[in-house]
Parts: structure tokens; C-alpha cells; sequence
């Protein structure tokens, strides 16, 4: 199964809610990847020697990696650092995420300013771009097992918003204004 991603509705329920719009309104890999947010959908069960994942870490240089069990007995500080992830923010770098086992949802904003709830499953590998404005939250299944991969040493730290000035900010609104499907190397 790919990835399902759709547009939120407003509400001020429980965010781990799947808070479908009425009717639902889907959200494509095209119009998640004119965003800047890219996918792969890998085997969860092979991780460790998998050439696939080899392969997307050699070629975008994701020389980092940790794990991640999101679960209240795994993690100090549990509730303020969920809290802390659905704040909305940007990083100066990707955000790549790559589920191995249990899900959550990634919630990115689109050019509109609007929600797009993205729902990651094991095997989702997902890129989010510097400087694209996000949170994140556990589903009403309060567990994910998370692959965290960065180009060097890894910094997390969150921007919240408002961000405008911010130089990955700033490059990210000018990657989306770029013609689309006109390769970087381009210009
Ligand atoms: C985050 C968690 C989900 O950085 O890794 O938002
Ligand atoms: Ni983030």
C-alpha cells in the first residue's frame, strides 16, 4: 500500500484523530513531491541490510542514523516532547523519517497555508525539505518506531512559527516558486 496523505479539516479535537475533510479530499505523491516532501516505500523487515535504503543514504548522503521508539516507557520527558512535536515549526535541514514499525501522521503545510495530513506506516520512508513548516503527532494506536537519518552530525532543532526571516525558510519559498519539474542542475 502507498502512503495516504489528505487535507485536514479544521477542529480542535484530538489531534491523533484522522480528521478527514467531509468529503475526504486525498493528496497525490505528485502533489506531495511539488512540495519538496519525498517517499519511498521500503521493506521495514530487512532494515539492516537492505541495498535499497543503502542506496537512498549513499546518494543523498544520509550518513546518520538512529532509532526512535516513540512510547511513554522509551522516552523522557514523553508528553512535552509530543507536545513540542506537533508545534508547528522548521529546520535548517531535512527532516527524513523512515517507519519501522506502528505510525503517526507528519502534517506539512501546502502552498495555501492549508493542513496536508500525510500517514506514515512501516516501510514509509519520507523526506521533509528544510524550511517547510510541519508538526508530527502519533495516531489513536499511540506507537511508532522511527528511523532517523541526517548528512553529518544531527541537529533537531525546531524553529516554530512564525519563521520567515529564517535562511531555510527563505530557500524553501524560493525552491517552490522554481518552475516545477525543472531539475536544480538547471539553473
Ligand atoms: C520529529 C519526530 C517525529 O522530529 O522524530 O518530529
Ligand atoms: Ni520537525
Amino acid at each position: 500500500m502507498a502512503i495516504e496523505a489528505w487535507f485536514m479539516e479544521d477542529s480542535r479535537e484530538d489531534q491523533r484523530l484522522p480528521h478527514h475533510r467531509s468529503p475526504k479530499e486525498s493528496v497525490s505523491l505528485d502533489h506531495l513531491a511539488e512540495l519538496g516532501v519525498l517517499y519511498w516505500q521500503l521493506n521495514p523487515n530487512d532494515y539492516e541490510n537492505d541495498e535499497e535504503l543503502s542506496k537512498i543514504r549513499e546518494s543523498r548522503g544520509y550518513n546518520y542514523m538512529d532509532l526512535l521508539d516513540l512510547c511513554p516507557e522509551k522516552v523522557e520527558n514523553y508528553e512535552e516532547k509530543l507536545k513540542n512535536f506537533y508545534t508547528e515549526h522548521i529546520h535548517g535541514d531535512e527532516e527524513i523519517r523512515y517507519c519501522l514499525g506502528g505510525s503517526g501522521y507528519f502534517d506539512v503545510r501546502d502552498k495555501g497555508d492549508c493542513w496536508i495530513r500525510i500517514w506514515i506506516r512501516a516501510g514509509d520512508l519520507i523526506v521533509l525539505p528544510a524550511g517547510i513548516y510541519h508538526r508530527f503527532t502519533l495516531d489513536t494506536h499511540n506507537y511508532i518506531k522511527l528511523m532517523r537519518l541526517f548528512v553529518g552530525e544531527p541537529v533537531w532543532t525546531p524553529f516554530n512559527r512564525p519563521q520567515e526571516d529564517h535562511p531555510a525558510r527563505k530557500e524553501y519559498i524560493k525552491s517552490l516558486t522554481e518552475k516545477p519539474g525543472v531539475p536544480l542542475e538547471a539553473h
